[in-house]
């Protein structure tokens, strides 16, 4: 026979003679004549309860099951008489098929702290809480196609290994295959020239966008920044929309667009593991989510964002001043408690962005777009690009960049350049937002931060 899955089992519409159940018991408890096991198959956050009759047979199975174990249940399912469930298995056979040390198992029935269960990110997924991130994870992953299929965007698969600094930020990984201490030159290297991982897929994305019209990537991107904070990982996973004939307002509207149909996707999509965030880990989550979904953002130049900070009693730890970065303080109190929405700011000065960024008529600010949401800040970093091949070219020389690395990239501006525009969307903040976890390392399944590179 072959298995049920314990979340089609549970939405059945009528009892079933034979059912075969698999899973890990979450708890057993022995009774006078019979137990009852309750079955956790990671299918959803539900759990199964198996009754079984105790024989010597059945016996024996059930002392070597404890917590954690995992076990295949022949039987009945049936009408349960249990509150809260509608139905249960009857069940015939037990079959042990892992056991679980229950000295050394360390999951218990009572909450365990996240800190705690960072440090066992192998099992963590067999909690209820990981369990349910993750089912949203992957939830979250193929509604961004679903959205960009229903949209006609072609998905591009850009390079990991790159040549190139998009961000111009100098915060790469290095790829070689030379040995660790080697005195070679990156000439006698692998790819015969210095070679990272990619901070971000948009320079190839545009080339594409310049040729398909509207294009997306969707990958892993990788920084070296040394900042150890609730909302930065080494290794993360970008959504980086491109489209062509476009421009700033367009880029923002898509931004918009986006994030107000992940958001109902899951709250569609995952009703029971979003409760559980609802009620264990963020109490405010569905008024948040709810708040986003009913209005339009609030839309706002940096140098008026700049004049209402400056204007506020609220003491930063960062002073506020035209030019400088906005702080995760500054977005956090423009979109929390300003105008209580998620905020785009635009125009920013383009001394603090990168070359690729279009200059505005003021020649002072670019055509760059931030997404600011509550709890978070910035969840999507965009643009308008540059088209223009002089304007473009003075700005490469003005960031010390190497024209003849950027050839290609400058041909696209040379052969039918458009105006085009594009953003890149943090996977996991945007994970962040619909579940409420407050700490990047609790929605990725194995997160690469400073001095951490377990599992
Ligand atoms: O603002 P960023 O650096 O933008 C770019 O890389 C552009 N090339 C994107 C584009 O226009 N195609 O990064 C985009 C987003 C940020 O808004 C943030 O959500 C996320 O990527 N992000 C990170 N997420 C987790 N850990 C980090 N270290 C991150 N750095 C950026
Ligand atoms: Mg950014």
């Amino acid at each position: 026979m072959k298995r049920t899955k314990i979340k089609i089992a549970l939405n059945s519409d009528s009892a079933m003679e034979e059912i075969l159940i698999k899973g890990w018991v979450r708890t057993k408890r022995d009774n006078k004549g019979f137990s009852f096991l309750e079955l956790n198959d990671g299918s959803s956050i539900k759990t199964i309860q198996a009754i079984i009759d105790h024989t010597p047979e059945i016996e024996a199975a059930l002392a070597r099951v404890g917590t954690g174990a995992a076990v295949a249940i022949s039987g009945e399912l049936v009408e349960s008489p249990g509150k809260g469930q509608k139905w249960e298995v009857r069940g015939k056979t037990l079959k042990v098929i892992g056991e679980a040390d229950q000295e050394t198992f360390p999951l218990q029935k009572k909450r365990h702290s996240d800190e705690f269960l960072r440090g066992i990110a192998h099992l963590r997924p067999r909690t209820n809480k990981f369990g349910a991130m993750f089912r949203i994870r992957s939830e979250l992953a193929q509604a961004i196609h679903k959205y960009f299929a229903e949209k006609d965007f072609f998905y591009i698969h850009t390079p990991i290994i790159t040549g190139s600094d998009c961000e111009g930020a100098g915060e790469m990984f290095r790829v070689t295959s030379l040995e660790a201490g080697s005195k070679e030159t990156a000439e006698n290297d692998f790819f015969g020239k210095p070679s990272h991982l990619t901070v971000s897929g948009q320079l190839s994305a545009e080339m594409f966008s310049l040729s398909l019209g509207d294009v997306y990537t969707f990958g892993p991107t990788f920084r070296a920044e040394n900042s150890n904070t609730p909302r930065h990982v080494a290794e993360f996973w970008m959504i980086e929309p491109e489209i062509a004939f476009s421009d700033l307002v367009d880029d923002m509207d898509l931004g918009e667009d986006m994030i107000k149909y992940l958001i109902t996707h899951i709250l569609d999509n995952c009703p029971d593991d979003i409760e559980l965030f609802a009620k264990w880990v963020d109490k405010t989550l569905m008024s948040t989510l709810e708040g986003i979904l009913r209005e339009p953002f609030k839309r706002l130049p940096y140098t008026e964002a700049i004049e209402i900070l400056k204007k506020t009693k609220k003491d930063f730890e960062y002073p506020v001043e035209w030019g400088i970065d906005l702080q995760t303080e500054h977005e956090r109190f423009l979109c929390e408690e300003k105008f209580k929405k998620p905020v785009f700011v635009y125009d920013y000065p383009k001394t603090i962005k990168p070359f690729y960024m279009r200059m505005n008529d003021d020649n002072k600010t670019v055509a760059a777009m931030d997404c600011l949401v509550p709890r978070i800040g910035e969840i999507i970093g965009g643009s308008q690009r540059e088209e223009r091949m002089d304007v473009l070219v003075a700005r490469m020389d003005e960031a010390g960049l190497n024209k003849d690395e950027y050839w290609w990239y400058l041909d696209s501006r040379r052969y039918g350049s458009v105006p085009h525009a594009g953003f890149g969307m943090g996977f996991e903040r945007m994970l962040m937002l619909v579940t409420g976890v407050a700490n990047i390392r609790d929605v990725m399944p194995f997160p690469r931060t400073p001095k951490s590179l377990d599992f």
